[in-house]
């Protein structure tokens, strides 16, 4: 675990997007005043930043790992946005609000991590009635992918759907479609660039240990991955309307 985090140390964004996506999807909702926002496997907040950019509203941001909430703390004191953004050490698993307190749930690259299906459902009574929830994803962007690629989201995320199984998925946990979109290239090597930097640094760091360079070598292999089989897969921005009905 020390070793992934080293590998995701000082990288701006812990997940494919950048400020400007995080704008886009943003823009699919209507406008919201004041919203109460929770930002969700915040990681160093990027988009935690630009939420309050873009919002008059307050935005609580939890993680489980502290070193990304207390560079996130930094930032908002360095932004002057403290009286808009308070970070918690908190599980995704186990979220501790009343019902129904928030206006928008975000969960930009993190609710893989919980499980789509488990985030949808566990998550939606701490939506307002008519509230919101954007969440990017991994999804299948074609059907048939080749099989080294298949092989390898199979190992690494053996929940991966497909782009229209996420469409009839949402309906089925009590959310109405707003929009989608797809992130572009730039999205993902804004996230890469600076992950390949550090792994180019930790290969010379650790070149004796094998135990290590297998582990920041599984990281690599995702790049070169992204690289061959980009066609076939994508990372899917959804905004969400929790259903009146549901
Ligand atoms: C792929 S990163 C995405 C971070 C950020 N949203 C972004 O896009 O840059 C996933 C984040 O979820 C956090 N995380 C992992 N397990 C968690 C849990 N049980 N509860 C809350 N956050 C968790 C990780 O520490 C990490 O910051």
């Amino acid at each position: 675990m020390e070793v992934f985090f080293e590998i995701h140390q000082d990288i701006p964004k812990e997940s494919p997007g950048g400020d400007e996506y995080t704008r886009q999807a943003f823009q699919m909702l209507p406008q919201l005043y004041q919203p109460n926002i929770l930002d969700i496997g915040c990681g160093p907040g990027a988009q935690t930043l630009e939420l309050a950019r873009l919002t008059d509203g307050h935005i609580t941001a939890i993680d489980t790992h502290q070193p990304f909430l207390d560079r996130l703390q930094s930032q908002a004191i360095e932004l002057d946005f403290l009286n808009q953004i308070t970070c918690l050490n908190q599980s995704m698993f186990d979220l501790s609000f009343p019902e129904a307190t928030f206006d928008l749930l975000w969960a930009e690259g993190s609710m893989y991590i919980i499980g789509l299906e488990q985030g949808l459902k566990q998550w939606h009574s701490l939506i307002k009635p008519g509230g919101y929830l954007v969440v990017s994803e991994l999804v299948w962007l074609q059907s048939q992918p080749p099989k080294t690629i298949q092989t390898f989201w199979q190992e690494n995320y053996p929940e991966m759907r497909t782009l229209e199984e996420v469409l009839i998925l949402i309906p089925s946990c009590g959310y109405e479609l707003i929009g989608h979109f797809t992130l572009p290239a730039k999205a993902w090597w804004n996230y890469y660039l600076p992950l390949q930097a550090n792994i180019n640094y930790l290969c010379e760091k650790y070149n004796n240990n094998s135990e290590i360079l297998a582990i920041i070598k599984n990281e690599q292999l995702e790049i070169e991955m992204y690289r061959e089989y980009h066609d076939w897969y994508g990372y899917e921005f959804f905004a969400l309307q929790k259903s009146f009905s549901g």
